[in-house]
């Protein structure tokens, strides 16, 4: 079993013990939602397990082990001092928040009726199939809301942006389905051409991912959050979306000029691409030579 795997018996005792306190006294209150982040957090870094992936914490490897590892009472503590002082830090500078968070799916925004927001400031997904709901395996299975992969899908992924391979997969999408959606009748055209190709490149492939259909559905959903943005947004508005194209078995996608191309198709003005840096450069770890960048894609209107 994965937690089994991932850590030295004595650990796994503490962080049980941790658990089955927080159990018995939680009481949802702010201070209680706090001490869960806490022992939530020290999870990875009182695990033996190897990290890989572009962000570190992207994958979890059971079978490559970690040697430097936190012990959970000593980790606990420290990341409960962490989140003293900043909550010293913001109440020394604000008496209250400002904030007001809602929990929910960028594409319906279905509490939001009126048109009043100044600003967006956004880094979404890119299509380059990092898996969020993989990076919630762990942490979920401890808590005990999923048994293994099969719940996944369910209690996370299919209301996230589809932008890996395993949620098309797993939705069983079809591209033609996803082509003559009104969403991406912006950029049907050169879509259709990208995504034709992946599907042909994927039959020599042996892992046969379904990138063909994620870089579609990841298309539509954008194009579908643009759309949201624009009936929430007052009319002189600016966004800034830090965005990165990507290259799925090396064929190009340009992402940022198609997630411009949608936008202005729901009714935003402008446009402007800043580059911040160039990806896919070096020699290492690269399954293609594709050059890619990343930056920040200033819209407004
Ligand atoms: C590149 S990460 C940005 C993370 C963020 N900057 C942060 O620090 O937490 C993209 C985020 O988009 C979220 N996301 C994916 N689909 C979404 C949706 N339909 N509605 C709202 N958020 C979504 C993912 O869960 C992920 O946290």
């Amino acid at each position: 079993m994965l937690l089994e795997r991932s850590y030295e018996p004595d650990t796994l005792a503490s962080l049980d013990a941790l658990k089955s306190s927080w159990l018995l006294m939680k009481d949802e209150s702010p201070e209680s939602e706090l001490v869960w982040l806490a022992l939530t957090a020290i999870l990875r870094s009182t695990s033996t397990a190897g990290t890989a992936g572009t962000a570190q914490w992207q994958y979890i490897l059971p079978n490559k082990t970690k040697k430097r590892v936190a012990e959970p009472f000593f980790a606990f503590q420290q990341q409960i001092g962490i989140i003293k002082a900043d909550l010293r830090w913001m109440q020394a500078r604000a008496s209250q928040s400002c904030a007001n968070i809602i929990a929910g799916d960028a594409r319906t925004f279905a509490d939001m009726t009126s048109c009043n927001v100044d600003a967006v400031i956004t880094s979404p997904p890119y299509a380059n199939n990092y898996d969020y709901a993989d990076a919630l395996r762990f942490e979920m299975t401890f808590w005990g809301d999923i048994n293994g992969w099969g719940d996944i899908h369910n209690a996370v992924r299919r209301h996230l942006i589809v932008s890996s391979s395993q949620h098309s997969s797993r939705e069983r999408l079809v591209l033609d389905d996803l082509l003559v959606s009104e969403a991406v009748a912006p950029i049907r055209s050169e879509l259709a051409k990208v995504v034709h190709e992946l599907a042909d490149v994927r039959e020599s492939h042996g892992g046969k991912k379904h990138y063909h259909t994620m870089v579609a559905a990841y298309c539509r959903d954008i194009s579908i959050v643009l759309q949201q943005l624009r009936r929430i947004c007052k009319p002189v508005s600016r966004m800034c979306w830090v965005i990165g194209d990507s290259a799925p078995y090396g064929v190009y996608c340009p992402v940022e000029r198609w997630i411009a191309e949608l936008a202005i198709a729901a009714g935003f003005k402008h446009h402007r691409f800043e580059k911040l840096r160039d990806r896919n450069i070096k020699w290492k770890n690269r399954k293609h030579r594709v050059p890619l960048k990343e930056g920040l894609l200033w819209i407004e209107g």
